[in-house]
């Protein structure tokens, strides 16, 4: 079999974002409140993703939860001694809590958040073309099923990545990698790893245009380009970081230019002006000539997380993540491997 070419993956329906809340301002208080007894009540910890509202990052962080990159909640969680999670962000990311925390409950404000590389990537599909190349070690991204991560040998986030590829390299390993086409050829790029990588692309950053990105930075004095890695190459090579999005606030507060442009979800400025206060954030282009822009900088699947949605889980056990007992006990090794391997990098 040879590796399904991007037309032939499943087709994904990208969701309108959703109406801009019309909750007033006290109704929305009113749910902050009681999500904050609930959170105390249910023993339970709030884990928000970046590319979540304002309003849940700053939720999470009143209350002791956490606002952080993939791979930064999954340790979270596991480590968090609460008894229940509720995990704003994408079904992935509830996913990889559960794998990683069998015994706990794991909520999430809506099931249907899902991630265009998630939906990219089916197990059927995936898991035949692993049977095709034996020889090879299956590394995939986070940003996939518990199914296709019980397949894998690897689970990598963006933060480790490179990391991982360039360990497997060395050690002459040959890969199969899932499912980010543009994260799949930055990480061989940079690591020289022989590399088969899956036709995926998140509908977020590959929006990002690099002829406005590049005229720009010309017009701009002072100036840092911070770039999530599921981006085009020709956008990378713009860069001056390339990184996750912890990494990319890092970098926006330790650079020392006052202008920052930023090509990844405008979620993450919530917590980059806190980290790099005094510093201009600009959003890097993704409409202009050529541009189709449905997702705009903003993650669809991601805006659907509300203060709303996430009440009525916590007090109703609604939207509760299950995974198969042996789907989960595969997916933990890789798991577990990813947060060793990130570990011993520290
Ligand atoms: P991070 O691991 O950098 O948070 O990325 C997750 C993601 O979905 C980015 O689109
Ligand atoms: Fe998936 Fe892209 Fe949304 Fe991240 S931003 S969850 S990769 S669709």
């Amino acid at each position: 079999m040879t590796l399904p070419r991007a037309h032939e993956l499943p087709v994904c329906n990208i969701p309108a974002h959703p109406e801009p809340d019309t909750i007033s301002p006290a109704q929305q208080q009113d749910y902050i409140d009681k999500i904050k007894a609930l959170l105390k009540a249910e023993n339970a910890a709030l884990v928000a993703h970046y590319y979540t509202d304002a309003s849940l990052q700053a939720l999470a962080e009143e209350t002791g939860g956490m606002v952080a990159d993939s791979l930064e909640m999954a340790r979270f969680g596991k480590e968090h001694p609460a008894t229940t999670l509720i995990v704003a962000g994408v079904k992935f990311m509830g996913e990889t809590a559960k794998i990683l925390s069998p015994d706990k409950r794991v909520l999430m404000p809506t099931l249907e958040a899902t991630c265009s590389l998630d939906v990219s990537c089916p197990i059927e599909q995936f898991s035949d073309f692993c049977d095709q190349h034996p020889e090879r070690e299956v590394v995939v991204y986070a940003n996939t099923s518990a199914a296709v991560k019980a397949r894998a040998d690897w689970v990598v986030t963006s933060s480790i990545a490179l990391k991982v590829a360039e360990h497997m390299a060395a050690k002459g390993q040959k890969i199969i990698w899932a499912p980010d086409k543009y994260l799949g050829d930055y990480v061989q790029s940079q690591s020289g790893v022989d590399m088969l990588p899956w036709q995926g692309s998140c509908i977020v950053h590959e929006q990002f245009k690099a002829d406005a990105l590049e005229k720009l930075k010309a017009e701009t004095d002072d100036v840092a380009v911070l770039v999530h890695p599921e981006s085009p190459a020709n956008v990378i090579a713009l860069a001056d970081v390339v990184g996750s999005t912890t990494q990319l606030i890092h970098a926006a507060r330790d650079l020392p230019q006052k202008n920052v442009i930023v090509a990844t979800d405008r979620g993450i400025f919530y917590k980059m002006k806190q980290a790099a206060a005094g510093k201009n954030l600009i959003e890097a282009p993704n409409a202009g000539e050529g541009a189709t822009c449905r997702s705009c900088a903003h993650c669809p699947w991601m805006a659907m997380n509300n203060v709303e949605n996430l009440y009525q889980s916590l007090k109703t056990g609604a939207n509760e993540i299950h995974i198969d007992p042996d789907i989960g006990k595969q997916a933990m090794r890789p798991l577990q491997r990813m947060l060793d391997f990130s570990k011993q990098g520290q």
